[in-house]
């Protein structure tokens, strides 16, 4: 068996700031509201025309790929994380084959795990390289929030939290078992799927052609629904519970933790993790306050800052953590 070890980051968001001000003259909000519930200071919403899902995914993987020091072709297999397609179907992980010019036609993979989907998408990545079936993987997060949100005052507990932007990761067969991802560990909990869910459309509940027939503005299934305090209770439960697990597995001690890389979710929810493990400002990376939450890209981005900044050096030990909608969670563990 081979460990997989991150060779390449990198991350790219709109240029289009938009700050707690801009928003409070779309709803009944304001900043210090904002900034004291969840931390957020600005995000990035994509222009109509510039930014997808997609080219964001392509231009973070450009990145990641020249800093792996590898080719585009060296790739064998592409696993895309996200929430917000460009397309119903397919997924973006086919339009990344595309749009790179890859010449292999290689397997795309999409993974629908919400916040926790870039920790899930690399660790499918780890297993396909652990059991020597690829060498090199491309794992991607990127989001477009901003134009499948209410922009009015009926959607501001939602509406202010998220925003845009992409995280892309190689993945390079590491020979040294004692390097790279040491383990990763997925959770869920259906039962509470549509407790942070966005119903329509679907081919479920909400059918299209019943969505075309109501064409009903007042329609509040196209946007996505959460339920702010229960989300969460369980996030800070779950988030300490994986970081737990995946120290516990690995022998490792909460002390041994150099970077924690929590999903950005809510500033708040991070500094409960920071205190109940006693963690210092050095080894919780957050950016949630420049970007919100960009559900299956905030990992890979915030991985990419703290990396970097310099904040990530070889021989740490660095710890993933993600929670949301499903509910799903996961960890992964580290050694760069
Ligand atoms: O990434 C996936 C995981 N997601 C999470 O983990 C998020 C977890 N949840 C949260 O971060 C928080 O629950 C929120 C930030 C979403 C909301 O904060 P909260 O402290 O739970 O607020 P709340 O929803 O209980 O609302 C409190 C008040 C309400 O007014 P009343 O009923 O007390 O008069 C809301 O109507 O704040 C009001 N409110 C707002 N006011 C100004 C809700 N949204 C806003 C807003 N601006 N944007």
């Amino acid at each position: 068996m081979y460990h997989s070890r991150i060779s390449g980051l990198g991350h790219y968001v709109p240029d289009n700031i938009v700050t707690n001000d801009d928003l409070s003259k779309l709803m009944d909000t304001n900043d210090a509201w904002i900034q004291e519930r969840t931390g957020i200071q600005e995000r990035r919403h994509v222009v109509k025309g510039q930014d997808t899902t997609t080219t964001m995914g392509v231009k973070a993987a450009q990145v990641a790929i020249d800093r792996a020091g590898i080719s585009k072709d060296d790739i064998d297999f592409i696993v895309f994380a996200t929430l917000s397609p460009d397309y119903y179907f397919p997924g973006p992980g086919v339009l990344v084959q595309r749009d790179l010019g890859l010449s292999r036609t290689i397997g795309a993979l999409d993974v629908r795990n919400q916040c926790s989907g870039f920790i899930y998408a690399l660790s499918v990545a780890d297993q396909f390289i652990k059991t020597g079936m690829y060498k090199n993987i491309l794992v991607i997060g990127s989001e477009v929030h901003s134009t499948g949100l209410d922009m009015t005052t009926r959607g501001r507990s939602v509406s202010v939290i998220f925003g845009d932007g992409a995280g892309a990761a190689v993945l390079t067969r590491e020979e040294d078992t004692t390097k790279g991802i040491l383990s990763t560990h997925l959770h869920s909990e259906g039962q509470h799927a549509e407790e942070l869910s966005l119903i329509a459309p679907g081919m479920g509940k909400r059918w299209v052609t019943d969505i075309i027939a109501d064409a009903d503005p007042n329609d509040e299934s196209y946007y996505p629904y959460m339920n702010g305090q229960f989300v969460f209770k369980n996030a800070v439960q779950r988030f300490s519970e994986v970081i737990v697990e995946g120290l516990k597995a690995n022998d490792l001690q909460v002390s041994d933790i150099d970077m924690l890389i929590p999903h950005q979710a809510n500033l708040r929810i991070s500094q409960f993790i920071q205190q109940k493990f006693q963690l210092s400002d050095n080894q919780v990376y957050n950016n949630i306050m420049k970007y919100g939450n960009t559900t299956a890209a905030s990992v890979p981005i915030a991985l990419t800052e703290a990396w970097e900044q310099g904040k990530i050096k070889e021989g740490d030990t660095v710890v993933l953590a993600a929670f949301g909608s499903g509910f799903t969670w996961g960890s992964a563990i580290i050694k760069w």
